[in-house]
């Protein structure tokens, strides 16, 4: 809960637009943010104009190789007919986070009134290439021993299994749990690339791709962009009634390298991130009723929920596992812990939604934007007028970088 005497807004979003996300095989990157930028302008309530966009903030991971274009704020500014300052963030598949953060940094040092922030990436025309592609973003050793980002994730899976699982086959569950609750929460959401129902036995009995990871423990390869208004606290009533203010914006980063991590069962960077968005926005983790979590694999959104300080460690699983249990059918199923509840990614995720790795971060804020303005449609958090603060996680890579955003709608 957002305290009256608590800290100020640094940033407020008063405009958001995306795409679809999907096989857009007849889409250039381009065209798609271009998309997502106009629906983002024509959103602010009171109205902007193109020629009101101070700067931008971009963030793609791999559109120098998917697209083979280099100097992308050149081509942006083609695209946008504009001439300002315009900034390229590459943070793998934080690059949209990152982006954010940025754009937040311009408002906050007083240089710029309003910005845009946009994520996209344009992955599937790389089909066969683009595992390759995203290995950039790993450790070179990592790559020259055969991984695939898959196989990462197989690695920390595995040893999660293992220290916390101990054989119990509820461990296994609560990995499938995590994409069957995400998909069923994509159910409402009209952009997302999966609305589809998947049960926890289908999960578990999808295609073995790096033991443990199956296929539908997977995000999928994905096109799209998304694009924000961000603006100071103080201009944003010029532009909406209804501002979503943002009260903490961090990052952290880590080594890129597995081997170089003291655990394997938890992220550095997003411990520190998150501890000092929470402290930042005066906040407990138990106080926010809405999340944003980065969950490309299942096995994220299980060791994130730990290192936010939701779950202790080593009890996400149970505490997930027993969530469904009891809410299991409901159109959001939250995950509860005491008296605390937070329902986590009510659009899908990047299970389910779609994950076009530099438009992810963006499309996080994108959608609590949306949810904290009650616009979220049949994708809307029911609520009794509690739903007040939501945060966004974005993580790199293995967790080389994470960003963490908190929103409220004001005091
Ligand atoms: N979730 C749900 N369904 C998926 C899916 C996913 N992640 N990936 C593919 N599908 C579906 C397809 O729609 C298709 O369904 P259909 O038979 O009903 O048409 C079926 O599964 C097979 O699709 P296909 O495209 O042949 O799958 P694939 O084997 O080429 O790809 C993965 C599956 C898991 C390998 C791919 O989604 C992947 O690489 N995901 C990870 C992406 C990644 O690493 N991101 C960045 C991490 S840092």
């Amino acid at each position: 809960m957002v305290q009256k005497d608590g800290p100020k807004p640094i940033a407020a979003v008063v405009g958001a637009g995306r795409t679809k996300f999907g096989e857009l095989w007849y889409d250039n990157p381009e065209k798609l943010l271009v998309e997502a930028g106009l629906e983002c302008v024509e959103s602010v309530d009171k109205g902007i104009g193109r020629k009101d966009i101070q700067a931008c903030f971009f963030g793609s991971f791999l559109y120098q190789h998917t697209n083979k274009r280099g100097l992308i704020p050149g081509y942006m500014a083609q695209e946008l007919g504009l001439n300002i300052p315009i900034s390229m963030t590459e943070a793998a598949c934080a690059s949209g986070g990152a982006a954010v953060y940025n754009a937040v940094l311009g408002i906050q040092s007083g240089k710029f009134d309003i910005v845009l922030a946009g994520g996209f990436e344009k992955m599937s025309d790389r089909v066969d290439k683009i595992m390759d592609d995203l290995m950039f973003a790993a450790d070179p050793h990592e790559f020259d021993a055969g991984f695939t980002f898959i196989g990462l994730y197989a690695v920390m899976m595995s040893r999660y299994l293992y220290d916390y699982g101990k054989g119990d086959e509820r461990c296994l569950d609560a990995m499938a749990i995590v994409a069957s609750k995400n998909h069923h929460h994509a159910m409402g959401n009209p952009y997302a690339q999966y609305r589809r129902e998947f049960t926890v036995e289908a999960v578990k009995r999808s295609a073995l791709v790096a033991d443990p990871v199956r296929l539908l423990h997977c995000s999928p390869v994905s096109d799209g962009a998304a694009s924000l208004i961000i603006t100071s606290p103080e201009k944003a009533k010029e532009m909406t009634d209804t501002p979503i203010y943002i009260y903490a914006s961090q990052q952290a980063t880590d080594s890129v390298a597995l081997s170089a991590r003291d655990n394997l069962t938890g992220v550095k960077s997003t411990r520190l991130a998150m501890g000092a968005a929470l402290e930042q926005a005066g906040m407990k983790i138990s106080e926010i009723p809405l999340a944003e979590v980065h969950d490309c694999f299942t096995i994220e959104e299980v060791m994130y929920m730990e290192d936010s300080g939701f779950y202790n460690t080593g009890e996400a699983w149970k505490g997930i596992f027993d969530s469904y249990k009891d809410y299991e059918g409901l159109r959001h199923i939250p995950y509860v812990r005491g008296d605390a509840e937070v329902i986590v990614n009510p659009g899908g995720g990047l299970k389910a939604d779609g994950h076009p790795v530099g438009a992810t971060g963006v499309r996080q804020v994108f959608e609590v934007y949306r949810q904290l303005r009650g616009e979220a449609g049949d994708c809307q958090v029911e609520s009794d007028g509690d739903l007040d603060a939501a945060l966004c996680h974005n993580i790199g890579g293995t967790g080389g970088i994470c960003t963490v955003h908190i929103f409220g709608r004001g005091a």
